[in-house]
């Protein structure tokens, strides 16, 4: 594994089109991660928001139509491309790697830093919450999801609960070509702390649950998880 390069770049460039056409009509997309974000970050009128690991800039449209500024970066510039489409001139998409300093960023720029399932990629969460930190005026938020550490432990297969672990799946619900998307596997622990140690306070910490809406379409998938959370949404503040 080369250590410079962001992990989960080959794989996204590859996924980008078929994510950006599919995630919001998938289970684990549209009908669990999308509300849980929604819900957490509120009332988002009038509000700079920065979208750390953008994707295809659902997230973005979503809060440019809530009236919010958005300004949203990723490291595929297959996702940039799309998201800049998506997105037209509602807002701004950069290209930028959040393992790395952030250089666009002005200090306390921001009123919420917004990060939907991407901060997994990254191994040392030092260096994008310090970002995120500077990026953030006082009192601003960050309210980000990743992989549920339960549900990932099992995903993956590992054979141990504590700390960071590299590990890899085949993706099958993005389109037809089957993909191998590297990703980090982070227990409770390891998401906590480098929040405080990053002088964040944490507010909340939500467990997903399917939107009732998923009933009808796919009673399995809301069955399953309901019983067992995909990911997990987390809210802190910058005191
Ligand atoms: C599961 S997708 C989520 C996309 C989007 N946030 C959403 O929820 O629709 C993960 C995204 O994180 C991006 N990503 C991975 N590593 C990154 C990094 N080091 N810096 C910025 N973005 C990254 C990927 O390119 C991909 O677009």
């Amino acid at each position: 594994m080369n250590e410079n390069k962001p992990i989960a770049l080959e794989a996204y460039e590859k996924l980008a089109e078929s994510y950006s056409q599919l995630a919001e009509g998938k289970a684990e997309n549209g009908y669990i991660e999308h509300p849980a974000m929604r819900k957490q970050l509120g009332n988002v009128k009038g509000l700079k928001v920065l979208d750390a690991g953008c994707g295809p800039g659902i997230l973005a449209a979503y809060l440019a139509s809530q009236g919010a500024m958005v300004t949203a970066f990723d490291v595929s510039p297959k996702m940039v491309q799309l998201a800049r489409q998506r997105l037209g001139d509602r807002g701004k998409v950069l290209l930028a790697d959040m393992s790395k300093p952030l250089s666009f960023i002005e200090p306390g720029e921001f009123d919420i830093v917004a990060s939907s399932l991407a901060i997994d990629y990254v191994r040392d969460w030092s260096v994008p919450l310090k970002e995120f930190w500077k990026a953030l005026r006082p009192h601003g938020r960050l309210v980000f999801t990743v992989q549920h550490p339960i549900s990932a432990f099992l995903w993956y297969k590992l054979s141990g609960y504590t700390g960071v672990q590299y590990a890899e799946s085949e993706w099958k619900g993005f389109g037809s070509e089957r993909v191998i998307v590297p990703d980090h596997y982070r227990s409770f622990e390891e998401m906590v702390n480098p929040l405080i140690d990053a002088g964040f306070t944490l507010l909340r910490v939500t467990d997903t649950k399917p939107a009732e809406a998923l009933k009808g379409r796919d009673w399995e998938a809301y069955e399953k998880y309901t019983r067992m959370p995909p990911f997990m949404c987390l809210e802190a503040v910058k005191a």
